[in-house]
């Protein structure tokens, strides 16, 4: 009998014994830090000479770990195995492959300070944010076996006398997962386990940002009972496999989460039909965003300032749905703003690896160089009222930074910018508050703050994003209750954690019997 589904529960931080529990997490972290991670292919572990070397951004001297990386001659010997592993992983029920994941979900609670300790330290989550992060992983893998075991029965479809129908779903084949390296865990979790409950090999590439991680979901998975060769584990730089493995002519689908750069490269070149290939690919493209916080000039003011801080510097605004504009009425522009800037001066920055802080560094130089330019854009472009320091000495220190008074066609307003930094802009009504929410590319998340029910009304079927929150952040979604993706140039809108996402994985089938 399974229970039913119900996500785990987020870790109470001010509690004393919790706050130890996860300092001995981050002392156990420590002590194994600069290990070497293998290549995992068909259970075998395969050290290479070449190491992708992880370090914790908020102290660049500190080696989180080397990862093996895997030359396009191991993706070969991966994909073999693959299709090795499809012959019996298919052959399982679905009862039989979501016990694995109800054994890995049991395996990832009891391992969850130590996974979420990991974390603080390679992808520098700060101790709330990596727990979510943490209970997310585990809310997939209970909420995609619940699915794998509705959708094993197939659906409901009509006979006729005389003639009998069913209708059930079949696995597609191997495939390759390729998510980025902000969700962790989380992320690597839900789009790996995913396609692996509905009987599909998978190839799993790690961000090369946090590839340690990555490997600790590969260690539970096993645990966990899921037979060799079903994952596989190939760390390595993306200019070297990353096209190999989206090209190659036995990838039957491609599970990426990433930039809006990434992911349309992906979607283009999956459409090619290559030598000897026997199939269309099937993309998954979950891609960027440039979420919005509207404000109603009727709204809770304190509320609507909260939501914008938790929202834009929250894992230092490293998060797809971060809130990076703020759109308020101009009655209440001045009165958010001034809050606003009032709640990010509590903000505590630091190395989330020794102490429960608000934020920690951005993950890497790269980005950081990114984020300060788009600061130095933003003085141009509009009025630097909070923050806009910066520190890369020690380890990639952004402060929270606010730009008001911007034009919404500004580049600080249009482009991602995937930091610590939110702009302010004017509108003088409702109208214009939601014209301005969806003038950009992007259709992910967003928030309006509000207590006019016919404005939010309005909303629900103007405001173009896949996830929209009304009086709250526009963070946070949870698997199975916000069901998570966005449209327009944010992705192919798989709805992560919803009940829709295993058909991405899965063949429809029709037999129809004349009796
Ligand atoms: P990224 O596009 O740089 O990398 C994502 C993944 O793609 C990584 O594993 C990377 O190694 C790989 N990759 C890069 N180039 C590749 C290529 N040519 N071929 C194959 N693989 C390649 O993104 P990132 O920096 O890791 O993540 C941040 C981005 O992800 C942001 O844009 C963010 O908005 C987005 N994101 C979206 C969602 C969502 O659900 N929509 C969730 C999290 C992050
Ligand atoms: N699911 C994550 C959020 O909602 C991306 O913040």
């Amino acid at each position: 009998m399974v229970l039913p589904y119900k996500h785990e529960p987020f870790t109470d931080f001010n509690d004393d014994q919790n706050r130890a529990d996860y300092q001995d997490a981050l002392k156990y972290v420590t002590s194994e830090l600069g290990k070497d991670y293998p290549l995992v292919i068909g259970g075998k572990k395969i050290y290479t000479d070449d190491k992708l070397v992880s370090v914790n951004p908020a102290k660049k001297e500190q080696v989180i770990g080397n990862a093996s990386m895997a030359s396009t001659s191991y993706v070969e010997k991966a994909m073999d195995t693959a299709e090795n592993a499809f012959g019996e992983w298919k052959t399982w029920t679905a009862e039989e492959r979501a016990e694995v994941l109800f054994k890995a979900a049991a395996i990832a609670r009891r391992r969850k300070h130590e996974i979420s300790a990991w974390m603080s330290v390679e992808a520098n989550k700060p101790w709330g944010q990596a727990d979510a992060d943490t209970a997310e992983g585990i809310d997939f893998m209970e909420y995609y076996a619940r699915q794998m075991l509705r959708l094993g029965e197939g659906r409901e479809i009509n006979d006729r006398p005389g003639e009998n129908n069913t209708f059930f779903y079949q696995p597609l084949g191997p495939g390759v997962v390729i998510p980025p390296w902000n969700f962790a865990f989380a992320i690597v979790c839900g789009t790996t386990v995913g396609p692996i409950v509905a009987g599909n090999p998978v190839l799993m590439k790690p961000s090369e940002n946090t590839p340690v991680i990555a490997y600790k979901l590969v260690e539970i998975l096993e645990e966990a009972g899921l037979p060799q060769g079903v994952l596989n584990f190939l760390p390595g730089h993306p200019e070297d496999i990353g096209d190999y493995l989206v090209d190659h002519k036995d990838t039957h689908f491609i599970n990426f989460t990433g930039s809006r750069g990434t992911g349309t490269r992906i979607y283009e070149r999956a459409s090619v039909v290559q030598e000897g290939q026997t199939h269309l690919k099937r993309v998954v493209a979950e891609m960027g965003g440039k979420d919005t916080i509207i404000v109603d000039n009727d709204a809770d003011l304190d509320l609507a300032a909260k939501s914008i801080v938790d929202s834009a510097f929250g894992f230092q605004g490293q998060k797809c749905s971060a809130c990076s504009r703020a759109i308020i009425h101009e009655d209440v522009y001045d009165n958010v703003l001034d809050k606003a800037v009032e709640k990010a001066k509590f903000i505590t920055v630091g190395n989330p690896g020794e102490e429960n802080i608000y934020m920690g560094a951005v993950v890497n130089q790269k980005q950081f160089d990114k984020i300060k330019h788009y600061i130095d854009i933003g003085k141009r472009e509009g009025d630097l009222i909070f923050g806009g320091e910066t520190d890369d000495s020690q380890g990639y220190f952004i402060y929270p930074t606010i730009i008001k008074d911007l034009d919404p066609e500004s580049r600080v307003m249009q482009e991602e910018i995937f930091g610590p930094v939110v702009g302010f802009a004017k509108a003088k009504d409702f109208d214009e508050l939601l014209d301005t929410a969806n003038n950009t590319e992007y259709a992910l998340t967003g928030a309006v703050i509000s207590n006019n029910r016919a404005h939010l009304n309005r909303a629900r079927h103007e405001f173009e994003v896949g996830n929209l929150y009304f009086n709250r952040g526009c963070t946070g979604s949870i698997v199975g209750y916000q069901p998570f993706g966005g449209f327009k140039m944010s992705g192919t809108d798989a709805k992560a954690g919803g009940p829709d996402y295993l058909l991405n994985f899965l063949a429809p089938k029709t037999i129809s019997e004349s009796w």
